[in-house]
This record gives C-alpha cells, structure tokens and sequence, in this order.
C-alpha cells in the first residue's frame, strides 16, 4: 500500500493552528492526540480541539485517545467527523461492542498499543478494525526517540495483518524520522506519523515530501 504521512499537531503552534494545519495540507492526513493526564502524564486536545481542526483542514482526521475511559469518549469523537477514531486497547472495557459503535457512527475504527503490550492483546479484534496503532515511543509526548525493539514487533504484525489478507493499515506513531520511517516501512508499516520531524522543520511540505519518498523506497 502506498505510504502515507499524518503529521501530528501536538507540537504545532497551537496560537497559529489555522496557519499550521495550512502548512501540512499536503499530507495524507492529519494526526490530533487527545490525553487526559491519566492515562499519560500529559493533558492535550479534546472534542472543541477536533472540532476547530475539521472545520480549517480539507484532510481526513484520526484521533489518537490516549484517554482512561476509551468506552465513553471515543463515540464523541465519531460524532464530530473523525475519519478514524483510535482508542488504546489497554483503556477500553469492550473493544468489541465499541468497534461496533463507532463504524454504525460512520467512523473507521484504530486500535493502538503501548510499545510494552504484546500483538496478541488484539489479535481476536483484527477483523473489526481500519487501523492498527503500534507506538514506536511511551505514547504522551513528541520529540522522543524511536524505540529499536518495535521493529520487529511491525514485523509480527505485518504477517498477521497479510495472512488474513485484509485491508488493515499499519500505522506507527513516535520518533519518526526520515532514517526510522525507512526501517519501519521496510518491516510493514503503511501509515506513518510524525510530529517534530514535520513541525520543526522550516519547509513542512519538504518534511513530508521526504518522509514519503524514504518510506515509499523501503516499503514492498
Ligand atoms: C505521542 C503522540 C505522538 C506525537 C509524536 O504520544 O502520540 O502523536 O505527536 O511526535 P514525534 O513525531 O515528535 O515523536
Ligand atoms: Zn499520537
């Protein structure tokens, strides 16, 4: 599948959003992080948040939940007109019933992983979903760096993902770079974020292009 680049906005200038998101309008899509300071020691976003964001940006919307109670908010984030709503599997009480839920709500549907829980924690849930998030940094801020030991976690998760034979993409989210995103497309990852490798780059257009353009070289 081609690659695709969602930048993050966590370390946007939140003053300037409008300009910001004006700056990634050549991406594939956009990336908005929701935390509540429990489930991660950070606090960012919220369903006001999503919605000033769809209303300025033409791109379609996923919404990464690193939020306790996945169950009672997710659907909130369906409502607003996110293409993709993706709750942690480590914060949700019945994956089934809200994948459910929030595909009759016309989203699609992501699961994400902490990088210390193992593939098998959604492997029962692989048919319910669009997306499948594999963090590549301890999810609550940008600017971390990759963490080695997931590669061959996208590995894993890749065969699983082409056994079924499914149309499921593999998105990863932490620490992307244009070195790090040419060994995670190489071991199956198709959908790549990125926050500081976008953002703190002068030309954002430029970022993305070669993030694409490194990811498209090593993917199969
Ligand atoms: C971290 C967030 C990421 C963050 C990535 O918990 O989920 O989306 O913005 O930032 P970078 O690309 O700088 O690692
Ligand atoms: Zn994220």
């Amino acid at each position: 599948m081609t690659p695709a680049i969602h930048p993050s906005i966590l370390n946007a200038d939140q003053a300037h959003l409008a300009a910001e998101l004006d700056r990634v309008s050549t991406a594939d899509g956009l990336h908005v992080d929701i935390m509540d300071n429990h489930f991660v020691p950070n606090q960012f976003g919220g369903p006001g948040l999503v919605e000033s964001v769809l209303a300025h940006t033409s791109l379609p919307v996923d919404a990464h939940l690193m939020v306790t109670d996945a169950d009672r908010w997710a659907p909130v984030y369906a409502e607003t007109g996110c293409a993709i709503v993706t709750c942690h599997i480590e914060a949700t009480a019945a994956p089934f019933r809200l994948a459910g839920q929030l595909h009759r709500l016309g989203a699609g549907v992501g699961l994400a992983l902490r990088p210390a829980t193992p593939l098998a924690a959604v492997e029962p849930l692989l048919a319910e979903l669009d997306l499948l998030l594999l963090m590549t940094v301890e999810p609550g801020f940008g600017g971390q760096s990759f963490l080695e030991p997931m590669l061959d976690k996208i590995t894993a998760a890749r065969r699983l993902v082409g056994r079924r034979g499914q149309q499921l993409r593999i998105q990863i989210d932490g620490g992307v770079t244009e070195q790090t995103i040419a060994r995670a497309a190489e071991a199956g990852a198709d959908v790549f974020v990125a926050g500081s490798a976008v953002y703190r780059s002068d030309d954002a257009a430029a970022a993305i292009a070669a993030l694409r353009a490194s990811a498209a070289a090593h993917s199969h």
